[in-house]
Formats: C-alpha cells, structure tokens, sequence
C-alpha cells in the first residue's frame, strides 16, 4: 500500500500513470475478427482507488475489461499488470490477485451463501464484513436469494479471494436503487481497505458517488475523463451525450 499516491492527482510525465498501479494500458486497441473496437485506451487503476468506466451501450465497456481480465488480447497497445507487461490468460491474472466479475451472474443455486463463498477459497469472514448482508442469509440456498442478493454474493465472494484488483462488469444491471447503492458501498469498502476496483456502471450518479476517479467511453474511444467530483456536476451532460448513443453505438452522429 502507497500512501504517496494521491488519487486522481496527474504524475510528473503527465500520463496520470505511476508505480502503484495495479493494471496501466498504453495505447490499447482490442477488438473482434481484426476489427477494433476499443482504440488507444490509456487508463491506469491504482490501489485503494475506485475507477468507474461509463458509457452507452456498444461504447465498449465490456469489451476493455475482458482485454484487462486477460480474456481477449490486445490488437495493439500494451497492459501493464503489477508493474510489468502482460499477456497471460485471466486464470495466471486471477492467481495473481485480479478478480473479475463478468456481466452474467454465477452464484451457484443448489449451495449455500457460506458454500458459494468458500468456493472463493479466501476469507469468508472478511468477505461478510464486506457485504454484511450476506450474514443473516449465510445459509439460505443461493437459489432462494432475490437478484439483488445474488449480485451481492457475487461480489462477496470475489472479494473473498482477497484479490488485489476487483474488475466488474455492470454488477448492478437491473437492480433496484438500494440494491445499486449496496452493491458499491460494498465495493467502495473494499477499495478503502487497500484494493484497486473498477467497475463498469450504468448508474452514473450512484456510481460517482462511490468512485474516486472514471472515464467516459464513446464508440470504443475515452470522451471524456477526470475525478468523480468534477465528472458529478456533469452527470446531466453525460446523460445527455454519452449514455443514450441509441441502440447500435457504431453509427456516425
Ligand atoms: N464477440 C464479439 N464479436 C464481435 N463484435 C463484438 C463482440 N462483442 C462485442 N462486439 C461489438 O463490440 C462493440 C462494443 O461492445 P461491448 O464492449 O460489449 O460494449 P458495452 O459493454 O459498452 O455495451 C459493439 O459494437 C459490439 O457489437
Ligand atoms: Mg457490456
């Protein structure tokens, strides 16, 4: 753990990149069949910090996480995970202290709460003061749980595996407001006890709320980016120009 990083402060080479980042890109391009998608992606998640990525959908959220997880390699550019360059496959990452959570649920019915938390072979105690919701219902059937709560034990037991980055794909899609706001306290909890977190998020105030810095992403490209402070007195902008790009995100205005 820095304690030198000031969060959301820019480094002296201007790039706002510095030696405790926990994961870095530098001109990453990702895409499908040599098509880009996401092109000359610079972003930099440090510990301890909250980085949110928004965006409409198609803007390619999605798809630069899998490119951080490991899930899909880059086209071009470079990924930098614990200070030296990667190209390992998400089972070496996740060894090495990168969670990710994927957009589709995965909690497993049949076990129960504590059960799907071992499952993360980690510390379950810590994971419940995390997500302390979880402790009453610890040994309900996970299949009983409302969507909600399954979202929490999904990122429970995530956090479980004492991971040193969290990665997180709309976590919170289609839940209600307070299930929303649980869900980053949860993560934002987690991120002050010294982890890196960087969720991709549909609901901007919410997630602003929680996060320290976040970026705006549009046709695969960082629109626009700063402090979660100086990007919430903008949310009815970013409503407006970059959330609701339509249904196919690759047409030209
Ligand atoms: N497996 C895939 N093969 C080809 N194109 C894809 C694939 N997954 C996503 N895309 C395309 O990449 C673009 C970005 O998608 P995605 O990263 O899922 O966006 P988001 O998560 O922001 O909604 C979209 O135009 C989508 O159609
Ligand atoms: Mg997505």
């Amino acid at each position: 753990m820095t304690e030198m990083a000031v969060v959301g402060a820019p480094s002296p080479n201007g790039s706002g990149a510095n030696s405790s980042d926990l994961i870095e890109t530098r001109g990453l391009s990702l895409g499908y069949n040599k098509i880009p998608v996401v092109r000359d992606l610079d972003l930099h998640v440090r510990e301890g910090e909250v980085v949110c990525i928004l965006g409409a959908n198609g803007a390619g959220k999605t798809t630069t996480i899998l490119g951080l997880a490991g899930e899909l390699s880059p086209m071009s550019g470079e990924i930098h995970w614990l200070g030296k360059p990667v190209k390992s496959p998400l089972h070496v990452r996740a060894r090495q202290g990168l969670a990710f959570v994927p957009e589709e649920r995965s909690v497993i019915f049949g076990l129960s709460v504590l059960d799907n938390l071992r499952l993360g072979q980690g510390d379950v105690d810590a994971a419940l003061e995390l997500a302390p919701e979880l402790r009453d219902m610890r040994h309900k059937r996970a299949g009983l749980l409302s969507g909600g709560e399954q979202q929490i034990l999904t990122l429970a037991r995530a956090l479980a595996s004492n991971p040193r980055l969290l990665i997180a794909d709309e976590l919170s899609l289609g839940l209600a407001p307070l299930v929303v706001e649980r869900l980053l306290l949860a993560a934002r909890r987690a991120a002050d006890r010294g982890i890196g977190v960087l969720l991709v998020e549909q609901h901007i105030r919410s997630a602003l709320a929680v996060a320290d810095r976040a970026l705006v992403l549009r046709r695969g490209q960082v629109v626009l980016q700063g402090t979660a402070a100086e990007l919430s007195s903008r949310t009815a902008e970013i409503e407006a120009s970059y959330m609701t790009a339509g249904p196919d995100e690759d047409e030209t205005d």
